[in-house]
């Protein structure tokens, strides 16, 4: 089957600091780097590299056609990417302990016609997966279109808006959101993620895990993190996702996907960078065994 990625690609600048900056701070980085990342393209990335059929569906401008070649290097279907105004970019601020701020122009992630949507789509079948994060425009047109045709909509709500989770929850097949997020949605919502009706919805924790909750078997399962040095965490939520719609769309079980996107999320916050350091599953079986 294919995984029908509707998502942002930008261009990310790393600083990485002494500190995440005060209001009014000025700091001096201590390292400096330019990688492709975005939510979008870090997940059509990890798909990719978990061994799913991806077709991108994004924006870049002229700016930007280096990294829609290099999704294309990473294995990923760009023909229904298109050339906008501006690439989108991201500042990205890393702190010794790994943790990150960052800051998103969206550029030509916002630009993305239905007229695009429609094409890309018409080459899918029931069955396959719709993915989703919120750095583009269209996502409710896009969820509505593909249930019609019958594919499972995979949404993680970030960076988190209450309105856009509104928006596309009545189609949501399966639901990622890290704690935060987590919690903005209950208190925009006014009541509790198992009652919004979304067949499977995965609470990630960091360092501590994540649940899984499953409304279709009534079941809450918590899954454990994998203890690890983490030097930078930015991508790892993006990573995980890819990997577990790579691993549903390949027919493994919600376990064993989640296991998949653990390791793989596990293995990402060892690395500086986005979507150029994505590991494949030869690394993933590398380090942690079939
Ligand atoms: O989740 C990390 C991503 O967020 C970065 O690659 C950046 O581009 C922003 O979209």
């Amino acid at each position: 089957m294919t995984i029908y990625n509707l998502g942002s690609i930008n261009s990310d600048y790393f600083y990485h600091l002494p500190n995440l900056p005060l209001a009014g701070e000025t700091l001096a980085a201590q390292d400096y780097k330019r990688g492709m990342g975005g939510k979008g393209a870090n997940m059509s990335v990890a798909a990719s590299r978990g061994a799913a059929r991806v077709m991108h569906i994004g924006a870049v401008g002229q700016d930007g056609l280096w990294a829609k070649n290099r999704l294309l290097e990473y294995g990923v279907d760009t023909r229904h990417i298109a050339i906008g105004s501006i690439m989108g970019h991201a500042i990205i601020m890393i702190d010794p302990s790994g943790e990150n701020s960052i800051v998103i122009q969206p550029g030509a992630n916002r630009e993305i016609t239905k007229h695009q949507i429609g094409s890309a789509l018409s080459e899918a079948s029931s069955g396959d997966i719709l993915l989703m994060q919120n750095e583009t425009n269209q996502q409710a047109y896009t969820a509505k279109t593909a249930k019609e045709l019958g594919l499972k909509v995979i949404y993680a709500a970030a960076p988190f808006e209450a309105k856009s989770v509104a928006d596309i929850l009545p189609y949501i097949d399966i639901l990622v959101l890290n704690e935060i997020e987590a919690e903005q949605l209950e208190s925009s919502c006014g009541q509790v993620l198992q009652s919004l009706g979304v067949d499977h919805i995965f609470v990630t924790h960091g360092s501590r895990g994540g649940k899984h909750f499953d409304k279709l078997k009534d079941k809450t399962t918590h899954f454990d993190a994998i203890p690890v040095k983490a030097v930078d965490t930015t991508g790892a939520g993006d990573t995980f996702t890819g990997y577990l719609a790579a691993g549903l769309d390949r027919g493994l079980s919600f376990e064993q996907s989640i296991l998949l996107a653990t390791r793989a999320a596990a293995l990402m916050v060892k690395r500086h960078g986005t979507s150029d350091v994505i590991p494949d599953l030869k690394e993933i079986e590398d380090e942690f065994g079939p």
